[in-house]
């Protein structure tokens, strides 16, 4: 059932628009929402609660929190993003100084060697030293420290909004440099034949001095440095570094159930921070949603009968791999959903609300609801209500696949908004509010039924929306 409430109703489309506003186009991503779309929940969101993206992306909730005053807590397996996310939290008032800064950091920038370096994918060795040369002159002007090692997740951390700044304008000049080599796919990268070279001997710093340039102008309009609280840091949405109840509202955007690799997506960036092949794998395989088989599959039983029902239909599909490949795929993606969501629960506190966008897409012709299968998991880890509210988008990565017509005449997508909220300041007793959710029973505890005698009034809460229903039949399990 799709419900809507007033402030739900006016709500601009989730997805990005090709023109996008000046703070949508400051780094492109493809994964990302617009700033109206956070603009507008955050107006509907309790006033003075700390806000958690626990899938921060290039941080468009982080900094739209900062933005209308709100403390705010983002977090992002990706190093790369984390970065640009505190890049976008630098404000407008530091914009007089970048053009001094960039000229310091090329001033003192010479070619650095590159044994084995990760820049090599796409450039030669003259043109990967430069590079080098601007993030060893930017680490030492505004990181304290020059090591040459790759960036840890602790040293991206430690990292000021400064200086994620200049290692965006590193990031642009790469994606710059290397675009003669992109292909049509925004999330894929292809070692191109040939290394690329540079045009001309000034062509990398002058390509990173317009890239400080353009960014600068980006910088919003608010000042963000007053005593708002915005911090981002790396971590992993399914073991948050936070207290239990530690924050009042969340909004975010999970990745994707389309197989998109999030890793590879920005493998120029991860390039710059020094990411070689190994530590791509180990991040790839730590992503929700990758494409990679990690092993980790979880309890697709007790994820409700929207999982269950779609799993099965995977499961008996006709086409290759069905059964084996693709069955992994989607159980790990929805393992990974589940831990995530009861890690929601586990650090919103009661009263708090949180907002979920996420997209449906289908496997072949069979309908993948990721919207409603998270809305029931919710349900079961203990939101009391999850109100729906879907957009039709036409952006989708199956729009630019020809060959998803040999399933399907169409290939638009949904896009939904998720409101879960709790019952106002009141937790089920009888549910163990620690119990993470891949030990709570089948039905939900935190039912009306079963927690009857310590509900408040009707009036004072909203209407239970947890779906009622029956388990599907146990689906046939391949045979090896
Ligand atoms: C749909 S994107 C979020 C986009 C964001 N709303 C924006 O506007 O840029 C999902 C994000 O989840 C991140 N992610 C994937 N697995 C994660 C995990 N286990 N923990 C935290 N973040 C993860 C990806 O790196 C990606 O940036």
């Amino acid at each position: 059932m799709t419900k809507t409430t007033p402030w739900l109703a006016g709500l601009p489309n989730p997805k990005v628009g090709v023109a996008g506003g000046p703070l949508d186009s400051w780094y492109r991503y493809y994964a990302g929402y617009s700033a109206d779309l956070v603009s507008e929940v955050l107006a509907g969101l309790p006033e003075g609660e700390t806000v958690l993206d626990p899938w921060n992306g290039t941080g468009t909730t982080t900094v739209m929190a900062a933005r209308h005053g709100r403390p705010t807590r983002g977090f992002d397996v990706n190093p790369a993003l984390v970065v640009v996310a505190k890049a976008r939290l630098l404000g407008n008032s530091v914009a007089a100084s970048i053009g001094a800064l960039t000229d310091d950091i090329i001033a003192h920038a010479s070619p650095v060697p590159v044994p084995d370096d990760p820049l090599l994918f796409w450039f030669d060795i003259s043109c990967a030293e430069q590079i080098r040369g601007l993030q060893t002159s930017t680490d030492r002007l505004l990181v304290a420290s020059d090591d040459t090692t790759s960036k840890t997740a602790e040293a991206v951390d430690a990292m000021s909004s400064l200086a994620a700044f200049f290692y965006v304008a590193l990031f642009r000049t790469v994606r710059l440099l290397a675009a003669p080599t992109t292909g049509t796919n925004p999330t894929w990268w292809k070692k191109p034949a040939e290394a690329v070279l540079t045009p001309e001997p000034n062509a990398v710093k002058e390509t990173f001095r317009q890239a400080a340039q353009e960014l600068s102008r980006g910088l919003h309009g608010a000042r963000l440095d007053g005593p708002v609280r915005a911090v981002v840091t790396t971590g992993d949405s399914r073991k948050l570094p936070l207290e239990d109840d530690a924050v009042g509202a969340a909004l975010t955007s999970p990745p994707y159930c389309t197989r998109i690799d999030y890793a590879i997506a920005t493998l120029p960036e991860l390039a710059v921070l020094r990411t070689g092949d190994t530590d791509v794998r180990v991040l790839r395989d730590r992503m929700v949603g990758t494409p990679t088989v990690t092993g980790r599959r979880g309890q697709p039983g007790e994820w409700g009968p929207a999982a269950a029902t779609f799993l099965g239909q995977v499961t008996a599909h006709p086409s290759k791999a069905s059964s084996t490949y693709y069955l992994k795929f989607f159980e790990q993606y929805y393992a990974a959903m589940w831990e995530s969501i009861g890690e929601l629960r586990r650090v919103c506190r009661p009263g708090g609300t949180a907002v979920l966008i996420v997209q449906d897409n289908h496997y072949k012709d069979v309908h993948n609801d990721t919207p409603g299968i998270l809305r029931e998991m919710a349900a079961m880890a203990g939101f009391g209500s999850a109100e729906r509210h879907d957009f039709a988008i036409s952006r989708t990565m199956a729009a630019m696949n020809p060959r998803v017509r040999a399933y399907r005449s169409g290939s638009s997508a949904l896009e939904s908004v998720l409101v879960l909220s709790f019952r106002p300041a009141w937790r089920c007793p009888q549910t163990p509010a620690r119990t993470p959710p891949h030990m709570t029973a089948w039905p939900p505890r935190t039912s009306p039924a079963a927690c009857s005698r310590q509900s408040p009034p009707a009036s004072a809460t909203p209407a239970y929306a947890a779906p009622s229903f029956a388990l599907a039949a146990p689906r046939q399990r391949p045979t090896a």
